[in-house]
């Protein structure tokens, strides 16, 4: 599966460039950075360094979004992600990122229009302006993923927002209203997609990845600050990564289709929006939303992943 991702790392970010990276079924042709958890300047530096960890600098990185739409200044979470998005881990001061114009995102796609999906686990910026920019080819993709939005259960930034709808609900309504087909994977279940302390611990003893170290480092990191949020949780949900995972196991995942709609007004800004009634309207637009999963299958499968080396699970 080839895949276009677009991501602003941030801790679980890394963790699903990482899962996307070690994966035999997922070709990555490029990762676009943005603003979000942390700025693109540093979301940009961070992806090129996860890359040059693996020997993988051949991946292009193409720099995205500073800021949303509507111009608000936006929020970084250091005291979530890091002084510098990855944790504990800086990259060193004189590791060079080597960006690519965004154009050659528009090259990839349209190079790859038959089979490239589109993944975007950050702020949706850099994808709207990519629907802005080439409209014609990007309704042409076949299939946009967005982690995103809370149905039913509350928000993470807001009580009914979720940060990456939050951070740019135009750039949001934009791709809902623009692409052919869209899944998304939002907080009532990427909070329950749990890495807890003991998994990060067990995946650095059984793996030989290039990121033996880093796993524990970060996902412990990203456990501290949910202490505090959800005691008791014991671990980090990964919100990222799920989305990966969704999108290769659609079959072993409850999805619904609904009109999804996101608001703009201050008051819910980034409020996601679906009619959950017994008798609703039939959806007149391809929006899918993941509601529920099996934890086990997602968890062995993302240790799996991890082991990079064949291991088996025990
Ligand atoms: O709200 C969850 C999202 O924000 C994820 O994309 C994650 O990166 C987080 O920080
Ligand atoms: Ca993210």
């Amino acid at each position: 599966m080839k895949i276009l991702l677009f991501a602003d790392p941030g801790i679980d970010d890394s963790l699903a460039i990482i899962y996307a990276l070690l994966h035999p079924e997922i070709e990555v042709m490029g990762i676009v950075t943005g603003y979000g958890n942390v700025s693109v300047f540093d979301s940009t530096r961070n992806a090129a360094y996860l890359l040059d960890l693996a020997g993988r600098s051949d991946i292009p990185v193409i720099r995205g979004a500073s800021q949303p739409l509507s111009g608000i200044p936006t929020t970084f979470y250091p005291e979530i992600h890091g002084p510098q998005g990855l944790g504990p881990i800086v990259p060193p001061a004189d590791f060079q990122a080597d960006v690519s114009p965004f154009e050659l995102m528009f090259e990839i796609i349209e190079e790859n229009i038959d089979d490239i999906v589109i993944v975007d686990v950050g702020r949706q910026t850099s994808l709207a302006f990519a629907f802005n920019l080439r409209p014609e080819l990007m309704e042409e993709v076949k299939e946009v993923y967005l982690m995103g939005g809370a149905f039913m259960v509350p928000g993470n930034v807001t009580d009914v927002a979720e940060a990456n709808f939050w951070g740019d609900p135009i750039a949001t309504s934009v791709i809902l209203n623009k692409a052919q087909k869209v899944y998304i994977t939002p907080l009532n279940v990427t909070n329950r997609a749990i890495i807890t302390r003991d998994i990060a611990t067990y995946i650095f003893n059984h793996t030989n990845s290039p990121y033996k170290k880093l796993i524990p480092e970060v996902t412990n990191y990203y456990a501290t600050f949910y202490d505090q949020v959800m005691p008791g949780l014991d671990g980090s949900p990964l919100h990222d990564v799920f989305t990966l995972y969704y999108l290769l196991n659609k079959d072993r995942t409850y999805t619904v289709k609904r009109d999804v709609r996101v608001a703009i007004v201050d008051g819910n800004r980034g409020q996601s929006i679906a009619d959950f009634r017994m008798v609703y309207k039939e959806p007149e637009r391809e929006h899918y939303i993941a509601m529920d999963f099996n934890y086990n299958h997602f968890i062995e499968d993302f240790i799996r992943i991890n082991l990079a080396d064949g291991g088996e699970l025990a």
